[in-house]
Order: C-alpha cells, then structure tokens, then sequence
C-alpha cells in the first residue's frame, strides 16, 4: 500500500482539514506514516496568515524535495491556504509536484495517480462552495476532536488573509454537523471544538449558532463542547444564555480584541469600538461569572501610534485576559491594510510586542496562580512533555499537570497543589480510581 506523510501547520481549521484530508486518501487506499523517510507522498499543509508562517513552510519544503531526490516516484504537495495563495509559483519557483487549495482536497488520489504516472506540476486551486460534508474526517487525537461548522470569511479585516484564501462564508447543515459530533463521541471523544472563522456568522435555515450549539450539547450531555472563534461584533445574550443553560458547554470563549484603539480598531474593519468590546465583556461576565476569556492582539498595524498602542495596553490590563496571543503586524499582499499610513517601523514594531507579551504573561502567571488549591475537574489528554505526569485540561481551557494514575479519555477531580513556573500542577488522590468519572 503507498503512504503518506502529512505535516500540519497553521490554525486548528488545518488540523481539521488535514483530517479530511487522512480519510480521503486512506479511501483510496492509502496509509498514513509518522516517518518522512518511509512515504511516497509528502504532505503539507499551509498556512499564509503571517510572512514567518509561509518562510518556515518553505524551508520545510526544501527538505521534502531532497527527499524526493532520494527515491523515484515521490511526490511532494502542497496543500492549504499557501497552495491557494502561490498556486503555479509553488510548481514553477518551489518545484512541488502538486498544489492543493482548500477546495479541492477530494481531486488528492487522482491528483497522486497523474504524478505517478508522469505528469507534474498540477495545480488545483478552484474556489467552490466545498465544506466536505460528505467525508468523516479521521483525526489524529483520540480524547479531544474538532468540527467545522463554517468555512471561508466574509469579514474582510483590513490586515487578513483569510478571507482571500478560504473563499465566502458557507455553513454545514446542522444535521451533517451532528452527525459527524455523533461519531466522534461514539468512538470515545470527550471533548469537542465546533470550528470556523466566525462561528456566530452561522446559519442553517433560520438555525443560528446557538441553535446548533443547544442541539449538538443536549444530544452529547457526556461530551464537553468548546467553539472557536467569536467575532466581538456578533455576539450576543442569546448566545451566552445558551451557554449558561447547557452544562457540558465549556464556559470560555475566545474573543480576539485586535486593538485597544478606536482608529485603529476602524481601519481594521473589525465592527466593533473599544467600548463596544467592554460592554460585552462586561455581559460575558455577569451572565457567565466563571468564564475564562482568550483573545488575539495585533501591534504594529500600519498608521498605529503610540498612543494607539497604549490604549491596548490599558484595555489588555483592564480585561486581565487569561491568556492572549499576540502577533506583530504583518504585511499580506493583496489586503487593504498596505494603503495605510505610516508604516510602523521593525523596531517599534518589535519593542511593542515584547512589552505587550510582558505585560500580558504576567496577567496569565497570575490567573494561573488563581488556580491554587482549587479543586478542578480535569480531561486527560495524554503524558505530559518529558513524562513528569499527565496533561488534564480544565473546562476553562487550562491546562494542568496531573500526577497520579490515570489514563488518556478520564475525568478526574483534583486539587491544584502548586504552580510549577506558569504551570498548574494538581496531585490525584492515593485511591485515583474513586475521581474517574469516566
Ligand atoms: N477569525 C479570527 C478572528 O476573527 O479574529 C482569527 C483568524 S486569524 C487566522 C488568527 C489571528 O491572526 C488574528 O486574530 C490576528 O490577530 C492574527 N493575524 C491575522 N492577520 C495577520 C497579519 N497580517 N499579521 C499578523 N497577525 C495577523
Ligand atoms: Fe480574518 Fe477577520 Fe475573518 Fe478573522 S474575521 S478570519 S481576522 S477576516
Ligand atoms: Fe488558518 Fe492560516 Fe489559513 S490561520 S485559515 S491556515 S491562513
């Protein structure tokens, strides 16, 4: 049997598709291997959302074609939002055998079969209303899954790419969405993400997001559910009295601000003011006094000053987010964002992160440290790096380091007894077996 090889890079959406992308191949009858070094088919899966993103890719792929060169008849793909992106630069300047967009991953075996039997440099990169309904994708984690809801963005963020590589906004049928949550769980899924750019830009019909949400919860009461991400701009009561109401939904939400400032936060087209932002951090809070809140900044946006800045910062330190990612700004050719002026400079650029990022990890050291002695149910999702014990993840999306006997797929109730640098670290019970919940 052939096999292949798939490395996965950029957002969970990949990690997704690159599970539609296992069953589609092993369909055809492919097998999958952990070894470069043993496949006939090198994968990978892109990501353009930053320039770093798209370096390191192409660094990889240097790699992937010397290992071509080691064994006739092997091929190198690209698959993803860079596929879509560079297109015939990938065969032409990269020399990749194929090039995969984001709706096309059902033409792979075909695709394989013509560079096998002599031709190269295809190309496949047409933008559909695709959402691989009909393909149950085979993840790689046995514990924890994701189901995409929606694919594509409508948004238009003056600084994203997204929406350029990932094609309109196009939602499953509820019933599709179900059915695939439904399999998971059968097989022992505990925990599962509903997936999209937008997620409250969902519809079915007259079904918006918290109806799919209500529906896939009260069908799984055993599964914990999660969603990703929350556009600022919609969301709303309904959707956290809906959270509120269902208890195996997990009480975070990750609600990526951007900006602290209002001018910028316009040139981005995000939709929504700083104040707007608060007011609705506020609702989260007062109807969900427990939830735990993520976000994404961006510093360095063209025409960002240094007041501009501060006003992230204050906002960062007036929210106390439990954790952030933060990015510096960068340039995607083909978005609005390069008509803004001035450009901020590398070096400002630079120094704004590294502040941002400290003032921020200690606002996540501290949450974390908010943790101590309080007793958690966690979700055990495997060994933790360098085996010192077991990685739980909290309904909160914490991650924790749990010592004792336990096994991947348990529930256990522990206690949080010290923090390890930034990390939780809870100790099980002597009679471990008592907490598992199953
Ligand atoms: N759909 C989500 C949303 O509305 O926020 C996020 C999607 S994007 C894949 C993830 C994050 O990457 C964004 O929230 C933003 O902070 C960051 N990002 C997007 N474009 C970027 C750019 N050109 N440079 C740096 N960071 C960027
Ligand atoms: Fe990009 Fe904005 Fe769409 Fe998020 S909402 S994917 S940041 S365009
Ligand atoms: Fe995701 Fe990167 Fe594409 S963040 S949607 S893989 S550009």
């Amino acid at each position: 049997m052939p096999k292949f090889y798939i490395q996965t890079y950029g957002c969970q959406m990949n990690v997704y598709e690159s599970g539609v992308v296992r069953r589609v191949l092993s369909d055809a009858g492919f097998t999958e291997t952990t070894d470069e070094h043993d496949a006939d088919v090198l994968l990978m899966m892109t990501c353009s959302v930053r320039s770093h993103a798209e370096q390191r890719a192409l660094g990889r792929l240097g790699t992937f074609r010397a290992l071509r060169s080691e064994r006739v008849g092997r091929v190198v793909g690209v698959l993803g939002c860079m596929a879509q992106r560079f297109a015939d630069a990938l065969v032409t300047d990269h020399r990749a055998d194929i090039v995969v967009g984001p709706d096309e991953y059902l033409r792979l075996p075909e695709l394989i079969a013509r560079v096998q039997a002599g031709t190269t440099g295809l190309v496949a990169t047409r933008q559909t209303s695709e959402c691989y309904d009909a393909v149950m994708p085979r993840p790689d984690n046995p514990v924890s899954a994701f189901v995409t809801v929606m694919r594509g963005c409508d948004n238009y963020c003056t600084y994203c790419i997204v929406p350029h590589v990932k094609g309109r906004e196009r939602s499953r049928p509820q019933a599709s969405v179900m059915a695939e949550a439904v399999r998971h769980a059968d097989s022992g899924v505990k925990d599962i993400t509903l997936l999209g750019q937008n997620v409250l830009a969902y519809r079915d019909g007259t079904r918006r997001f918290p109806d799919l949400l209500r529906a896939v919860a009260s069908a799984l009461p055993r599964v914990r559910i999660r969603f990703l991400t929350s556009h600022p701009r919609d969301l709303d009561s309904s959707l956290l009295e809906t959270m509120q109401r269902l208890p195996n939904v997990c009480p975070s939400l990750h609600l990526p601000v951007q900006s602290g400032s209002n001018p910028i936060l316009e040139r981005m087209n995000r939709g929504y003011t700083r104040e707007e932002y608060l007011a609705k951090v506020a609702l989260c809070r007062e109807v969900l006094p427990e939830v735990c809140l993520t976000t994404d900044v961006l510093v360095g946006f063209p025409s960002e000053t240094e007041a501009d800045f501060k006003a992230t910062l204050d906002l960062i330190e007036q929210v106390q987010f439990d954790f952030a990612y933060m990015f510096r700004f960068s340039f995607r050719p083909g978005t609005r964002a390069g008509e803004f002026r001035p450009k901020v400079s590398e070096a400002d650029g630079g120094r704004r992160l590294a502040r941002l990022i400290e003032v921020q990890n200690r606002i996540t050291a501290e949450s974390n440290r908010g943790m101590l002695n309080k007793e958690l149910e966690l979700l055990i999702e495997g060994p933790s790096p360098r085996d010192t014990g077991w990685l739980g993840r909290t309904v909160t999306n914490k991650i924790v380091i749990v010592k004792g006997r336990c096994a991947p797929g348990d529930k256990v109730r522990c206690r949080v007894t010290r923090i390890n640098g930034w990390t939780p670290v809870a100790e099980l019970p002597a009679r471990a077996a008592a907490t598992v919940t199953g």
